[in-house]
């Protein structure tokens, strides 16, 4: 908290008032508008809450400038190089990193709860095998609340635990036999003696035929991408799964509500629409083009992977993911002309004034998608990937909401544009 304050006159009345502004440990100040509707009788206008903070938090905190991001107040480059990802969730979930002891009781609870209800496969088979599989996912989890009766009382602190241990332990699961039902193969069940990625990945590709050759380097490669997913402070999707855990819905329909905001490509969709569009550039020396139709205004074409809503810098996500790209690609042995044709849009992006002056880099989308190719993920899973991640960012975000003392109902107002008061006509007078 601190003891400042901003004046606000308005002009019409003269009257002057005093609101507070409210400060975090890092970040700007805020604001606090509660009472201006009571003495001023005025509402705030800030479409897509540019400029509006809806929550405290103390998990993630983005500098968007200097191009930085916190998970609880460790870097994301030191947690990409010495952490996983599952020590990742357990540090967003409860705010420091485990010992040994804690991160193996974490780590067990989690490994027994992966199993899917057998029913959940009638759901995935009520799909017609070629439903994308963020429709299965989001369907699949908003259906969890049907055989999870022990997790729905979101008053009890236990429940909510449990309920937040189910969802990362299970997402991968039902993410993996979505993908199996969709080739036509039968779902593989967890295997416990296997890390949360290497099960994942076996879920994922082994065939029932022959036991999987896995390369290290994709286990690798994936835990890095998962951990620099697993959370981004207020963005669309964990905003939605606030606003939808404000009515005190279950955590099973905040998450699959989630899941949906994040599909659309304006977000988490975007690194599935990245490789749709470097495969539509198709080759280097047809970028020039495809920036000149992203700055088109009469263009719906956008850059995908470009620009951000808080990031006026690098995505430090990108950096990351971009030299880890060049990596695993020479450690798998796997060369991809997509990467020359991102490679060269990004130059050309950053030397363009009309992306300079907008501040438009590449985001954590830009690169994925290459690398989850060259993982042999399928493209409509790229989305999946990324919902895989950030549940551990939605469920910490979820659990630390109803830990709030200033949680309350979400409900904005509005600027009415529409038709005054009338009266109805009957339809042989209209
Ligand atoms: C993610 O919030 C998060 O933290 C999200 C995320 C996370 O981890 O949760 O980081 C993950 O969603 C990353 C973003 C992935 N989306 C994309 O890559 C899609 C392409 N990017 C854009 O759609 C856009 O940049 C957004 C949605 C990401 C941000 O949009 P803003 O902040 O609302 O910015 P804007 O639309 O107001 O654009 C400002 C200007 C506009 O031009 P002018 O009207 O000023 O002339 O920049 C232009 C836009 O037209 N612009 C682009 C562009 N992005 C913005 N022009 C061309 N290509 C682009 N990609």
């Amino acid at each position: 908290m601190s003891d400042k304050t901003v004046q606000l006159t308005d002009s019409a009345t003269n009257k002057t008032i005093t609101l507070p502004l409210l400060s975090g440990t890092l970040g700007e100040p805020a604001v606090d508008i509660g009472k201006l509707y009571k003495e001023l009788g005025y509402f705030t206008f800030d479409p897509g809450f540019v400029s509006t903070a809806s929550t405290r938090s103390a998990i993630t905190f983005i500098d968007g400038d200097a191009g930085v991001l916190l998970y609880r107040g460790y870097p994301i480059e030191q947690l990409a190089k010495h952490s996983s990802f599952l020590e990742v969730a357990y540090l967003l979930i409860n705010g420091e990193l485990p010992d040994t002891a804690k991160f193996s009781a974490f780590e067990d609870e989690v490994t027994h709860h992966t199993m899917m209800h057998e029913s959940l496969k009638n759901f995935l088979h009520g799909f017609h095998y070629d439903a994308h599989p963020m429709a299965m996912l989001c369907g699949s989890i908003a259906s969890l609340s049907a055989f999870y009766h022990d997790t729905l009382d979101i008053g009890d602190p236990e429940q909510r635990r449990l309920a937040a241990i189910r969802l990362i332990a299970k997402m991968p699961t039902i993410a993996s036999a979505a993908y199996r039902y969709s080739i036509g193969w039968p779902i593989r069940y967890p295997r416990n003696n296997l890390d949360y990625i290497t099960r994942f990945l076996h879920m994922m590709f082994e065939v029932p035929s022959e036991p999987l050759a896995l390369n290290p380097v994709v286990a690798k490669a994936l835990d890095l991408l998962f951990i620099l997913h697993a959370d981004h402070e207020q963005n669309a999707s964990t905003s939605t799964v606030r606003l939808v855990g404000s009515t005190g819905a279950n955590p099973y329909a905040c998450v699959a509500a989630g899941i949906a905001a994040l599909w659309g490509p304006a977000h988490g969709g975007a690194n599935e629409a990245v490789l749709k569009m470097l495969a539509e550039i198709g080759d280097a020396k047809n970028v020039g083009k495809a920036v000149e139709r992203a700055k088109d205004k009469n263009s719906s074409f956008r850059l995908m992977g470009f620009g951000h809503r808080v990031y006026k810098n690098f995505d430090p996500r990108a950096t990351i993911i971009r030299d880890m790209t060049h990596k695993v690609l020479a450690d798998l042995n796997v060369s991809d002309p997509l990467l020359d044709v991102a490679l060269e849009l990004e130059q050309a992006a950053l030397k363009d004034p009309y992306f300079v002056e907008r501040k438009l880099y590449p985001n954590v989308d830009f690169y994925s998608g290459i690398i989850y190719k060259a993982l042999k993920i399928p493209t409509e899973m790229f989305t999946v990937m990324f919902a895989i991640a950030r549940t551990a960012g939605w469920v910490a975000h979820w659990l630390e909401q109803h830990q709030d003392k200033d949680t309350k109902i979400g409900r904005p107002r509005q600027i009415y544009t529409g038709a005054v008061k009338r009266d109805y006509t009957p339809i042989a007078k209209r």
